[in-house]
């Protein structure tokens, strides 16, 4: 029999100018007596989280702020967070204040308080045990400040894992958290750099869960196999589009001027709901192959992350090859790839190929916005192609969501077609 049923899971949501103010009521109300706030150093620096700690004292929330989350992070940096949550314990909520990185390490810090084990016991397996959570964890605020991931919304967290090399996360229904706060008041400090980056990862995880294998494809599964992705479904459909065409609007204007306030509020909503559709949907070829573009950097340095460190930001490395991505996966629904190239840029009509007009929309999108061209400008050449490959051939979990069946000749192809895309 096949597949007739999909699943939708979202968290409580405040949206809206102003909604960080109202913090410390709405952990009182989740019944917080104390509570840390976890964030980084750059947006630690923004005085944002600070500001948030402070109110939560009006409720009667006690409140500290642990603001050494690292940029991009690690099994080890995630672990830094869950020693010194633990030494200066205990907490009874969690407030992430920032982007992806500080929500995901919340999302570590909340798991290994309130359950037994090491991290890499609950990674996905075989990178680490895919150990499931058996107790509840405490509740969970995640206040976004960037306008990216849909952290708040998902039930996954993303890290290096450093002896490995490779990028992995874990993923439990237990992860997602219990409110989203999002207040697009506080994604105005976003630099142009992690505005794009950001804003390229709503984009891709709006197309790859509209353009995902469709839940009713394949056998039908027992209730206890159910995944929280589970293919491109009606009700994530509806939000993908919805924030492809906010995306049409507002992305160039939030990278030029980010001080447009209408435009970083249609950028919230788009993240908003681009993460409330891949959260459930899933997505594929562009995310599986960010992993290893990420994970074996050498020497690239983007503008406005943090200096020091080579790095590929997140939503930088899943643009780079998501126009050849998208060019692969066109036949398995050429109506799809078409509907979301006029959202994106809606008087345009197909020219010439229709498999090309969703990659070129793509192309002229990143060029104005400083997105780089190619996988060879972040320092990558053919010789790399077959680590690269193999490295996307790990991420089985998400290739399993591509529209067409995808090997390593496929991702070879996409790869050395992605080095230069301008
Ligand atoms: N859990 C998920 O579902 C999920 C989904 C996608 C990505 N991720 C992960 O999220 C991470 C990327 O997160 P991100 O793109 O949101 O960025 P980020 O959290 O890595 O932050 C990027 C940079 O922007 C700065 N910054 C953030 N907000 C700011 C603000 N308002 N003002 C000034 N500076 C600000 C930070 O200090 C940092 O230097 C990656 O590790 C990625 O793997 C997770």
């Amino acid at each position: 029999m096949t597949e007739s049923i999909f699943t939708y899971g979202a968290p409580a949501l405040k949206f809206g100018d102003g909604a960080s103010d109202e913090l410390g009521f709405d952990l009182a109300q989740l019944g917080a007596r104390r509570a840390l706030v976890i964030t980084d150093p750059g947006v630690a620096a923004t005085g944002l989280p600070q500001r948030i700690a402070d109110q939560m004292a009006r409720y009667g929330v006690e409140a500290a702020v642990f603001d050494g989350v690292r940029v991009e992070p690690t099994d080890a940096s995630m672990q830094a967070a869950v020693d010194w949550a633990r030494a200066h314990g205990p907490w009874d909520a969690f407030v992430a204040v920032g982007g992806g990185s500080s929500i995901d390490t919340a999302k570590a810090v909340d798991l290994l308080l309130t359950n037994p084990g090491e991290l890499l016991d609950y990674v996905n397996a075989p990178v680490g045990g895919g150990r499931a959570p058996t107790s509840p964890l405490h509740p969970l605020v995640a206040v976004p400040t960037t306008t990216g991931t849909g952290s708040e919304s998902t039930t996954v967290c993303v890290m290096d894992v450093l002896a490995q090399r490779v990028k992995s996360g874990i993923s439990h229904v237990r992860l997602r958290p219990t409110l989203a706060v999002v207040d697009p008041l506080l994604t105005i400090s976003q630099p142009p750099g992690v505005t794009a980056a950001a804003g390229m990862d709503v984009l891709c995880h709006a197309l790859e869960s509209y353009t995902a294998r469709p839940y009713s494809t394949g056998p039908r599964k027992q209730p206890e196999q159910r995944v929280p992705y589970c293919g491109s479904n009606p009700i994530s459909d509806a939000w993908s589009e919805r924030a492809l065409a906010l995306l049409a609007g507002s992305f160039r204007q939030a990278v030029r001027h980010g001080d447009d306030l209408t435009a970083r509020r249609e950028m919230a909503l788009a993240a908003t709901f681009a993460g409330l559709g891949f959260g459930n949907a899933g997505v594929h070829v562009p995310h599986a192959n960010a992993y290893p573009i990420a994970g074996q950097v050498r020497d690239f340095h983007p503008a406005d992350y943090p200096a020091g460190e080579a790095m590929v930001p997140h939503g930088m490395a899943v643009a780079l090859t998501a126009p050849e991505a998208f060019r692969f996966t066109f036949p398995a629904a050429p109506e799809r790839h078409l509907r979301a190239a006029s959202l994106l840029a809606p008087p345009a009509e197909p020219a010439g190929d229709p498999a090309g007009h969703l990659p070129a929309v793509l192309v002229d999108l990143m060029r104005d916005i400083g997105i780089p061209d190619g996988v060879g400008a972040v320092g990558f050449g053919s010789a790399d192609v077959d680590d690269l490959v193999a490295g996307s051939l790990k991420q089985q979990r998400l290739l399993a969501t591509a529209p067409r069946e995808v090997g390593a000749d496929d991702l070879a192809g996409i790869f050395t077609r992605s080095m230069s895309l301008y």
